[in-house]
């Protein structure tokens, strides 16, 4: 069905002899919380590191965060209670490992931003003088946070001034990775580094280890809290070169978007049902106590779907979230970025409901990786949203993906700089690679961008049944047959075909998502499936791992008990 998009393993025609050429250590893609991590780790291990990003390095997902980080900092917490709500929201998917990892090492990770100049607000008395915060799912307040609701922003802010003062560091950005480079020269393929567009210039960056930090997946979707950026190049880069892909249909929605027609959907952080806020129906009746008995701090895919619900039987566009009971000015105070986004749409909290829709928010599945991030293709690192760790199972706990951008950003960042100072890499300076010129007619970019996205919002969202996903297959397939046999050149198009790669990745990954979507008859954490409404442990219990030139993600049981 995905003919096409099997057969292409790089977007563009190359000739490396004729291309300028780079040479570095460690090359990171991505300059989010985890590639930041990652690339302070390996220049601190001693090895040159290049980072790309492509926009500038404040446009990541990272930037936009709100809630906070989860961290057992506190002595009534505990590993094993975080252990615990992680594995809960996480629906018989989790990893063991790499939950002990991120919940063990995470702490530190946390603490060390302080002493890298990171303000995270404060209560005097409390451990270390931080003020800790609730989160859906979560048993414990132990969610860190910067400026009320600007965590992400003083997160990355914090990293980019430290890598900043690390000399081994290049950064490069407006620098778009179209591909990996991989070749195994006869023996086993291994990556190599990336081609990549500098500066307005094709360029070969040949890396002895690479490490794909390319955030998420939410612009797939019509309805989406993430940047413009997170349009998922990363999870199709790595597919066209050979890495092993994992749990490709675990997308999560956020239950919570200020829902204005004509506007973007702003996230409204889950911090404030943290701080008391209800979700009520345009009848003003508080429904989550019927869905769950922990109400509005239910696991998220459980309030995302018991929005939709009410929205439908309630036979309105949207819900609301009610903070009209908050002790006068708390709102404005504790989420200060929040109260200014109402401000420009005249609504005001302590007299007005604030009308909420969920959208597509955090991909689950991405590069299988081991516990120090490796990825199936030798050389290949993946961390943060472009990876599957296995820490988020079948479903994300609210600010875990932060402290799991540290925590493994850390540790691949350290290992590829290991092996990139121990083992002697040999670069084919002469590959080439050529792409027949397509036959077929072309379509209009724009308007498949966008249908595609909508497309995803109803068939591959928050509710699944098998004949849409079917269709939704049938419908990519026919894009791709024109869309993927194409070549966007630089040289001809500028800056346009970035716009092309993206198109491509998105139906890349589109293709993944729903036919794992499809492939997964039962319902479980993000994924439900109202043809199959029950989680089934005793068929399902299983990852789906997909690698090209597969036509379908092969299921793999999990061997660890319940
Ligand atoms: P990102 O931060 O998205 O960074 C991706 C980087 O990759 C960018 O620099 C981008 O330029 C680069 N890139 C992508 N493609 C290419 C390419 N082709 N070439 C070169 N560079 C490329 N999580 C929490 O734990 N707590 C929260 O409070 C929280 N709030 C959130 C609020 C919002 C609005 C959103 C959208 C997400 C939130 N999340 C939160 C999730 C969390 O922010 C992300 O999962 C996390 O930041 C991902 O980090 P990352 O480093 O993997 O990717
Ligand atoms: C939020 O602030 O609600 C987002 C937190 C997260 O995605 O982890």
């Amino acid at each position: 069905m995905f003919e096409t998009l099997h057969q292409r393993r790089y977007l563009i025609p190359f000739n490396a002899a004729r291309l300028p050429q780079q040479f570095t250590d460690v090359l990171v893609i991505g300059g989010g919380v985890a590639g930041l991590r990652s690339a302070i780790a390996a220049a601190d291990a001693g090895v040159d590191v290049l980072l790309l990003t492509k926009d500038t390095i404040g446009e990541s997902n990272t930037w936009y965060a709100q809630g906070g980080i989860a961290a057992v900092l506190q002595p009534l917490d505990s590993y094993q209670s975080h252990v615990d709500d992680t594995e809960k929201a996480g629906a018989g998917l989790c990893d063991d490992e790499a939950v002990n990892i991120v919940i063990k090492e995470g702490p530190e990770r946390v603490l060390e931003l302080l002493t890298w100049g990171a303000k995270f607000d404060k209560k005097e008395g409390n451990p270390h003088d931080l003020a800790f915060t609730m989160e859906g799912g979560h048993s414990f307040a132990r969610i860190v946070h910067a400026f009320g609701d600007a965590t992400g922003k003083e997160l990355a802010q914090t990293l980019i001034n430290t890598v900043r003062g690390r000399e081994r560091i290049r950064i490069s950005e407006k620098s778009f990775a179209i591909d990996l480079i991989s070749d195994g020269g006869g023996e086993r393929d291994r990556c190599l580094g990336a081609i990549a567009v500098i500066d307005g210039q094709t360029q070969i960056i040949w890396a002895k280890r690479t490490i794909l930090a390319s955030g998420g997946a939410g612009q797939l979707y019509r309805e989406s809290t993430n940047p413009k950026i997170a349009t998922a190049d990363g999870h199709a880069m790595a597919f066209r070169a050979g890495a092993t892909l994992r749990d490709m249909e675990m997308v999560q929605f956020h239950p919570t978007t200020l829902y204005v027609a004509g506007a973007s959907r702003a996230l409204i952080t889950e911090a404030v049902r943290g701080e008391g806020a209800l979700l009520v129906d345009r009848h003003g009746h508080r429904f989550m106590p019927a869905y769950h008995e922990s109400a509005e701090l239910a696991p998220r895919d459980v309030v995302s779907r018991a929005i939709i619900e009410q929205i439908r039987k309630t036979h309105f566009t949207h819900v609301y979230l009610d903070v009209r009971h908050l002790p006068g000015g708390q709102f404005r105070e504790r989420f200060p970025q929040l109260a200014k986004l109402l401000d420009e749409f005249d609504i005001d909290s302590s007299k007005d409901l604030i009308p909420i829709h969920p959208a597509a928010h955090y991909m689950i599945g991405g590069v299988d990786v081991d516990p120090m991030g490796r990825s199936s293709l030798a050389g290949l690192y993946a961390v943060g949203e472009a990876s599957c760790s296995g820490l988020h199972g079948a479903n994300r706990l609210g600010s875990n993906s932060l402290l799991e951008g540290l925590a493994f950003g850390a540790r691949a960042g350290l290992d590829a700089a290991q092996a990139a100072q121990s083992e002697a890499v040999h670069f084919p300076l002469k590959l080439e690679h050529k792409i027949p010129a397509s036959t077929k007619t072309e379509l209009d970019i724009t308007d498949v961008k966008s249908s595609l996205r909508s497309l995803m919002w109803r068939n591959v969202g928050i509710e699944r049944a098998g004949a849409h996903l079917e269709e939704t297959r049938e419908i990519i397939a026919f894009w791709t047959r024109y869309v993927m046999d194409k070549t966007f050149l630089p040289a001809t198009l500028g800056e346009a075909a970035t716009a092309g790669w993206e198109i491509q990745n998105m139906l890349t990954v589109c293709a993944l998502i729903s036919t794992a979507a499809h492939a997964r008859t039962e319902s479980r954490g993000v994924h439900f499936r109202t043809d199959y409404p029950r989680r089934d442990d005793a068929h399902w219990r299983m990852h789906l791992l997909w690698q090209r030139p597969l036509e379908t993600p092969i299921p793999q049981p999990i061997a660890a008990p319940l």
